[in-house]
């Protein structure tokens, strides 16, 4: 049985003092509640330090939204891996389609940077997903299959423990058009056999594969209760602690 994970990318909002609110806010709707998944907030690089602390104590995990294809040297204006681990962080997202779309980042980056992540003994969150075109053109599986070919055979030791993969089709993000669930299931359980055709079977079955794409309170129950998907990546909707939480019962009635 895998553990549902449901993780809020906060993306370019919330600086460190409406950070804590929100993260305070999150915490109390969740303190005393046995959840039988994860619940993981990745806030901008600033903000991070201020929601380690509000989360203390409460069954939030903290994760960052990007990091650093290198450790330490002559690269300004970056975040190494070992650098997030210190200040708390246990989940890094890694290949967001606006990381692909606005910074260029490659399969190469995505690489290098899981691989750093996994050395700092932290998991990465791998997204991918297709563009409208490749939809429309009837290439979605094809796009989907090299992303993750592109990637993952290239790891040391990836497994279910310290990899999660998020698909989240690009025409569905930010966008209100949520994948169907006949879409979802169908790309998630393609996504599982491409798995266990580069990382075996048992890798596959266990992974943890997320959607993400305009997730909300009112469709999440019936995305991660599908047989594929196991949470979801949360844009918009992880702003407000009200909805957050609210995707998270909506894993917990499916999944708990
Ligand atoms: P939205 O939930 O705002 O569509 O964003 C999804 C996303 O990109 C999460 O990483």
């Amino acid at each position: 049985m895998r553990r549902y994970l449901v993780a809020g990318n906060w993306k370019l909002n919330m600086g460190p003092a409406a950070g804590r609110e929100l993260a305070a806010a999150v915490g109390e709707r969740l303190r005393g509640r046995t959840l039988h998944g994860d619940v993981l907030v990745c806030p901008p690089f600033v903000t991070i330090p201020a929601v380690a602390t509000v989360a203390q104590g409460d069954p939030v995990l903290l994760g960052a939204q990007n990091c650093a294809a290198h450790e330490q040297g002559a690269f300004t204006g970056e975040v190494a891996p070992g650098m997030l681990k210190e200040a708390g962080v246990q989940y890094v997202i890694i290949g967001h389609s606006e990381r692909r779309q606005y910074y260029g980042e490659t399969d190469d980056d995505f690489a290098a940077k899981i691989e750093l992540v996994h050395a700092q003994g932290m998991k990465a969150i791998f997204c991918y997903g297709e563009l409208l075109a490749d939809r429309k053109g009837g290439r979605a599986e094809d796009v989907v299959r090299a992303q993750l070919k592109g990637v993952l055979p290239r790891l040391q030791s990836p497994n279910a423990y310290n990899l999660v993969l998020a698909y989240e089709p690009v025409w569905a993000i930010g966008t209100g058009e949520t994948a169907t669930p006949e879409i979802a299931q169908q790309m998630h359980a393609f996504s599982r056999e491409l798995v266990s055709g580069m990382l075996g079977a048992e890798v596959a079955a266990n992974m943890r594969i997320l959607y993400g794409g305009s997730c909300k309170p009112g469709n999440a129950r019936e995305l991660i209760g599908l047989p594929d998907v196991d949470g979801g990546l949360i844009g918009g909707a992880a702003l407000k602690a009200e909805d957050f939480v609210g995707i998270v019962d909506g894993a917990e009635a499916v999944l708990g």
